[in-house]
């Protein structure tokens, strides 16, 4: 493996969110989330779990810090829950709520650990899914309302910050999929939900140069992908395009230059489900343009042709015979590289910082107490490869998240998959470093110099 000379300002990040750590999900005035709803009903959770208590972060907040900081972190992306701070998601506030994220940060800061903040990673006040949640435009608005009073309280010490967690998988698997909150199965609502997303994003941007104290930085995390064809056909060449557009155009187009990509518009026009998009919508965007893209990446995409069946003409296809995560994902970090190269050549060089990337295993093997977990260590390391070779062609990387800091609630998936560079017991809510938090760690005191420590 290559030696990776990092920059020195390099951040070396772990990620997590609100509700897949937290807990407390009914105290100290939080209010209640879609998430929260949508875990009670029968069968939207796989293992019948919630993020009631998840890692009891809530609580147990100061020793996560310090954990951290025994890892030698530099950087921590964590989420804020929007009914955590405004329980009905406008109007009443709830100081308790702005005070735990206040306490975070400066902990985070005393121990030269840097906050970055997503604003929006998926817990929406259920109060404004009642309204309509992300069908309704006003949504956007309440997010940058709610979006000003945090960088009121928290601009003057945080630096960093994303409005949205990957608006397409909130959007589709919300809306399209029924596997997320708030869990409706129609195509139209989802597309539509990711129309009113790229609002509350731009509006977000908008209030943040507006009423922020001071001007850093402010961008989005995107879940991209990689696009290839699953054979090299030309019929299979054919549909790459339409795939890509609704993967990452679909998201980056509007955000980067303010259009949609006309294709899949028009694809989504002709079956009635176009977003209804109004004359200044798309000035919003262009006008409100962001510092950093945020990239989450797992894993690549294999697309197939299929002449009848899908509206957009394409199959995703399981590569055979490939290693995969316990997720079922494909490992595949040349996609990482790949997308990192394009958003450079396609979208103006921008700053780039990797949001999330890491994996699922089963972790299994312990022994001494520890989790061998090679195969993260070993997912993670390639990943880091080849980002250091997409640095070594100019690509803009300024800091790298892994996704997660700790095992925690995967969702729909519940505690059966564990993401976590840290072991938590569930039962008794213990931390315990796996191999690869170790090996982070070692990493982290070299400035990544050595990948294969
Ligand atoms: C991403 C989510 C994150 C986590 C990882 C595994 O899509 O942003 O919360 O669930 O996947």
């Amino acid at each position: 493996m290559a030696a990776a000379g990092f920059a020195k300002d390099f951040v070396w990040g772990a990620a997590t969110a609100a509700y897949q750590i937290e807990g407390a999900a009914y105290e100290d005035g939080k209010g209640e989330s879609i998430w929260d709803r949508f875990c009670r009903v029968p069968g939207a959770i796989q293992d019948g779990s919630s993020g009631d208590i998840a890692c009891d972060h809530y609580h147990r907040w100061r020793e996560d810090v310090a954990l951290m900081a025994r890892l030698g972190l530099k950087g921590y992306r964590f989420s804020i829950s929007w009914p955590r701070l405004l329980p009905l998601g406008k109007g009443a506030r709830n100081q308790i709520g702005f005070d735990f994220y206040a306490h975070l940060v400066d902990a985070l800061l005393e121990n030269g650990i840097e906050p970055v903040i997503t604003l929006y990673h998926w817990d929406l006040p259920q109060a404004l899914q009642d309204q309509g949640g992300w069908l309704n435009r006003d949504t956007a608005s309440w997010f940058a309302e709610y979006a000003a009073q945090v960088f009121v309280t928290l601009g003057d010490r945080v630096k960093t910050w994303i409005t949205l967690n990957e608006p397409h998988i909130a959007a589709f698997l919300g809306h399209a999929e029924g596997l997320h909150a708030p869990g409706t199965r129609d195509l139209g609502a989802a597309v539509q939900a990711s129309h009113v997303l790229h609002l509350a994003h731009a509006l977000g941007v908008q209030a943040y140069r507006q009423v922020s104290p001071r001007k850093d930085r402010i961008g989005i995390a995107l879940d991209l992908r990689a696009v290839y064809p699953f054979t090299d056909s030309d019929a299979d060449a054919s549909v790459l395009a339409m795939a890509d557009s609704e993967y990452n155009r679909w998201y980056l187009d509007p955000i980067m230059k303010g259009v949609y990509p006309q294709e899949l518009f028009g694809v989504y026009e002709r079956a009635g489900c176009a977003p209804r998009v109004e004359p200044e919508d798309m000035a919003l965007l262009k006008g409100n343009p962001v510092d950093f893209l945020g990239v989450n990446y797992y894993f690549p995409v294999r697309v197939k042709a299929m002449r009848r069946g899908p509206l957009l003409g394409f199959a995703v296809a399981e590569k055979p015979d490939c290693r995969r995560t316990d997720m079922g994902w494909e490992i595949e970090p040349r996609g990482l590289y790949d997308l990192l190269l394009r958003l450079k050549r396609d979208y103006d060089d921008p700053s780039v910082m990797i949001t999330e990337n890491g994996a699922a295993f089963s972790d299994e093997i312990v022994q001494d107490g520890e989790v061998q977990d090679d195969e993260r260590i070993d997912y993670i390391a390639s990943h880091l490869d080849v980002a250091h070779a997409a640095v070594a062609e100019g690509v803009k990387l300024r800091g790298y998240y892994v996704w997660s800091l700790m095992d925690n609630f995967e969702w729909s998936l519940g505690f059966s998959k564990r993401f976590g560079i840290v072991r938590v017991d569930y039962e008794r809510g213990e931390r315990t470093l796996k191999k690869s938090a170790r090996w982070y760690q070692r990493l982290i005191a070299s400035g990544g110099a050595e990948l294969d420590l």
